[in-house]
């Protein structure tokens, strides 16, 4: 996707992913906008001074608010909805702002788009939405759902709506790696919940780069979900303090010990294309005349963390992380 003199709208995007995917579209793109979509004035102030370019916009808004998130889209070319409540914990605790933020958050984003007439939509999902067992998840798979099958009310209109699917970022805001980093520097022992435990494993710029695909090859409806590489959490702190004391904790409400990122059941409507899974809508009535080519998965495929062909040992992890 040539973003040259394109305005795209960014929600959420002052975390993790928004500063990648700002810093991937400055680098490459000086007569790009992004609109940046959230509600704290700091983390907005703050991001303001630490990029200093006028191709940033800075909107305070919430998700949640449709009438704000429409007068913000005006005038936009492409949409990545990155914004959510994403901690399993926060959501069990809190859960109607969680559907609050994730699920009504997801209806707004397709009203507003269709209304404000944008080209196309990507949001962002997670293997939490594939057979959830927490609330994240569930809000997750809706949001899923209402974004693929948000493309039914855009039939007559130009915009299209998909979804990118992935597993762990490493080093996201409030995940395991900045985690064991405080415990490192404290000299606590690692807590690790259980040795067994694996995730799927993704890089910040793989996440932008699975979104700019999604632009390029979207029809809508589509989720598309990169192969990665699992990780075990026993690994992990191995390659963040080899040789250091841990303690097991247990598996916490709502964690799995295992993530999965592809079911059975949608494996018989998905293809591989390359490095990437593309599970197609099963029913669509809009673009009916356009088909996707790709590899059909085998009968009974499952991609599922740890039954993964594909493992970083504690060296890869200890280069990844550096
Ligand atoms: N990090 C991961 O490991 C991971 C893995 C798979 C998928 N994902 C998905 O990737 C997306 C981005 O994750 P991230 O790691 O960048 O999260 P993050 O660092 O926590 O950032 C979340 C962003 O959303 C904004 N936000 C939260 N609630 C909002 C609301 N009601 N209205 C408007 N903005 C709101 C936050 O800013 P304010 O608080 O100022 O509003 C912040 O800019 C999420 O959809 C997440 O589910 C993340």
């Amino acid at each position: 996707m040539d973003l040259a003199g394109k305005t795209v709208l960014l929600t959420g995007g002052t975390g993790s992913f928004g500063h990648a995917f700002v810093t991937y579209v400055l680098e490459r793109w000086p007569t790009a906008t992004i609109r940046i979509f959230s509600r704290d004035e700091l983390k907005q102030f703050e991001m303001e001074k630490r990029f200093d370019s006028d191709q940033l916009r800075f909107f305070i808004g919430d998700v949640r608010n449709r009438s704000r998130l429409l007068r913000a889209m005006k005038g936009s070319d492409l949409v990545v909805h990155a914004a959510a409540m994403k901690h399993v914990g926060a959501c069990e605790y809190n859960p109607f702002e969680a559907v609050q933020t994730n699920v009504l958050g997801g209806q707004h984003v397709v009203d507003c788009a269709i209304d404000a007439g944008v080209s196309q939509v990507v949001a962002l999902s997670t293997d939490k939405a594939v057979n959830p067992v927490n609330l994240y998840g569930a809000t997750k798979l809706c949001a899923e759902k209402i974004i693929t099958q948000g493309n039914n009310y855009a039939a007559q209109h130009e915009t299209r709506l998909a979804c990118v699917r992935y597993g762990n970022v490493v080093g996201s805001r409030g995940s395991v790696v900045p985690l064991f980093e405080k415990m490192v520097e404290s000299g606590q022992p690692l807590t690790i919940t259980d040795p067994r435990m694996s995730r799927f494993w993704i890089k910040l710029e793989q996440a932008v780069e699975l979104v700019m695909y999604a632009f390029d090859n979207m029809r809508g409806g589509e989720v598309f979900v990169p192969r990665l590489p699992s990780m075990r959490v026993s690994d992990l702190a191995e390659a963040m303090a080899p040789g250091r004391q841990t303690e097991i904790v247990g598996i916490r409400p709502g964690e799995k010990l295992h993530e999965q990122m592809i079911t059975a059941d949608e494996a018989r409507h998905t293809i591989q294309v390359g490095d990437v899974y593309v599970v197609l809508p099963e029913s669509h009535e809009w673009d009916k005349g356009t088909e996707w080519s790709g590899q059909p998965m085998p009968d009974g495929f499952e991609y599922i963390s740890g039954d993964n062909d594909w493992w970083l040992e504690a060296g890869d992890l200890a280069q990844m992380l550096s």
